[in-house]
C-alpha cells in the first residue's frame, strides 16, 4: 500500500509544523518539495536530518518536469500543498511572484497530479488525495455584525495575495469537476505559533517588544482576525485528508476573534512578564500606530461548524494560552530568530516600515 505523502512548502511556517506533527502522529514517509525562498528554512526540520522517512527536495512547484518525476519516483498517496507566497504586504509591494507561485504553481501541481493519478490502479486512484491549503482571505472583508465566513460565502478577494489564492482554489475545484481528481480544499484563518517568519504581526511584535523597538500597528488597530494556533490547523488538515469528503471545502478557524490592538497589547504584557526590562519600561508604551495597509480588510471570522459537524474537529488551544506558548518559543529560540533575520529580511523591514511614518 502507498503511504508516502508529497508536501509542498514544508520548510515554511505551517508546512514545517505539519511535517513535524505528521512524523509524530502518522509517521509515514514525507517528501518535502520546497524552493527555500526567504520564507523557507530547512533548519525548522533539522530534527529529521537523519530520519530516513523524510526527504527535502529543493525545487520549484512551477517546474512541471520536476513535479512529474517526483510523483513517478516516490508514488505518494497524497499531495498536501502548502507552498505559496503568503504575505499580504509583499503582495502589495510586488504581486508578480504571487501570481507565479500561487496560481501557476498550483496549476502545475494539479496538472502533474492528474497525469500521475490517471495511471494508477483503480484502488490507488480511489485512495489518492490532493489537499490544497488555502485561506479565509479569499472571502474578503466582514462588517462588525456580519455572520462569519462559511463554505458558501461568495469569493471576494481584496489583496493580490487573496486574489492569487482564490484563483488557485478555483483551479483545484475545476480539476475535480472536470476530471474527477480527488481534491480537498481547506480555508483557514490567521495562524500563529513556532517557526512563523517575523514579517507577520505576532512574531514581529514579539521581537520588537523584546528588543525595546516600537510594535507597529496599522491604521486604528481595530481590524479583527480570527487566530488559530498552528498545531490546531495541522490536526484539522490531517482530519480532512483522512476523512474529508472528496471535492468539498472545509473552513478552519479558531473561534478567537481579536482586534489587532488587543493582540499587540497582550504580547507586550507577556514579554514584560517573561523578559522584564526596567530600562525599557512597560512595552505597551512603545506601541506605535503607523500608516495603514492599502485596502486593509477590516474583519475575518470563520464559521467552522462544517468541519466540526462532519469530522469532529475543534480548536484545542485557547488563544491566550497559545500566545503565551508562542512568546515563550520566540524567547527560547534566539538563534533561530537570528538565522532568519538576514540582510534581505532587514531590507524588507526597512522598505515596509520606513515609509509608514507614525500617525
Ligand atoms: P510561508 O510563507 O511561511 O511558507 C511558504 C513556503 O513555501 C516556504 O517554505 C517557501 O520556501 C515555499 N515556497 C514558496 N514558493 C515556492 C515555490 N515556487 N516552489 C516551492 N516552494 C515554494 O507560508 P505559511 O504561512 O506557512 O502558509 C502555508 C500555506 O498556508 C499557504 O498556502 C498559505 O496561503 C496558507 N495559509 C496561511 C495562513 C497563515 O496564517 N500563515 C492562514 C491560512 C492559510
Ligand atoms: P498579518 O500577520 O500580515 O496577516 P494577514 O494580513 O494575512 O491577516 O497581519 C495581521 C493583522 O495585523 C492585519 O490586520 C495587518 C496587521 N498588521 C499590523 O498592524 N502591523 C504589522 O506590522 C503587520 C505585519 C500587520
Amino acid at each position: 500500500m502507498r503511504d508516502t505523502i508529497l508536501v509542498t512548502g514544508g520548510a515554511g511556517f505551517i508546512g514545517s509544523n505539519f511535517v513535524l506533527s505528521w512524523m509524530e502522529s502518522v509517521g509515514s514517509r514525507v517528501i518535502n518539495l520546497d524552493l527555500l525562498t526567504y520564507a523557507g528554512n530547512p533548519a525548522n526540520l533539522s530534527s529529521l536530518d537523519h530520519d530516513t522517512r523524510y526527504l527535502l527536495v529543493r525545487g520549484d512547484i512551477c517546474d512541471a518536469e520536476l513535479v512529474g518525476s517526483l510523483l513517478r519516483e516516490h508514488q505518494p498517496r497524497a499531495v498536501v500543498h502548502f507552498a505559496a507566497e503568503s504575505h499580504v504586504d509583499r503582495s502589495i509591494a510586488a504581486p508578480g511572484a504571487f501570481i507565479r507561485t500561487n496560481v501557476q504553481g498550483t496549476f502545475v501541481l494539479l496538472d502533474r497530479a492528474k497525469a500521475y493519478w490517471s495511471e494508477m490502479s483503480a484502488a490507488d486512484r480511489a485512495a489518492f488525495r490532493f489537499l490544497h491549503v488555502s485561506t479565509d482571505e479569499v472571502y474578503g472583508s466582514l462588517g462588525p455584525a456580519d455572520p462569519a465566513f462559511s463554505e458558501t460565502t461568495a469569493y471576494s478577494p481584496n489583496s493580490p495575495y487573496a486574489a492569487s489564492k482564490a484563483a488557485s482554489d478555483h483551479l483545484v475545484r475545476a480539476y475535480y469537476h472536470t476530471w474527477g481528481l480527488p481534491v480537498l480544499t481547506t480555508n483557514c484563518s490567521n495562524n500563529y505559533g513556532p517557526f512563523q517568519f517575523p514579517e507577520k504581526l505576532i512574531p514581529l511584535v514579539i521581537l520588537n517588544a523584546l528588543e525595546g523597538k516600537a510594535p507597529p500597528v496599522y491604521g486604528d488597530g481595530m481590524n479583527v482576525r480570527d487566530w488559530l494556533f498552528v498545531e490546531d490547523h495541522c490536526t484539522a488538515i490531517r482530519e480532512v485528508l483522512e476523512r474529508g469528503r472528496v471535492g468539498e471545502t472545509y473552513n478552519i478557524g479558531g473561534n478567537s476573534e481579536r482586534t489587532n490592538i488587543e493582540v499587540v497589547r497582550l504580547i507586550c504584557d507577556l514579554v514584560d512578564e517573561m523578559s522584564p526590562s526596567p530600562a525599557t519600561g512597560a512595552r505597551r508604551n512603545l506601541i506605535t500606530f503607523v500608516k495603514d495597509r492599502p485596502g486593509h480588510d477590516r474583519r475575518y471570522a470563520i464559521d467552522a461548524s462544517k468541519i466540526s459537524r462532519e469530522l469532529g474537529w475543534q480548536p484545542a488551544q485557547r488563544f491566550e494560552d497559545g500566545l503565551r506558548k508562542t512568546v515563550r518559543w520566540y524567547l527560547d529560540h534566539s538563534s533561530w530568530v537570528e538565522s532568519v533575520r538576514t540582510g534581505a529580511y532587514r531590507d524588507w523591514i526597512a522598505q515596509n516600515y520606513t515609509e509608514r511614518l507614525a500617525i
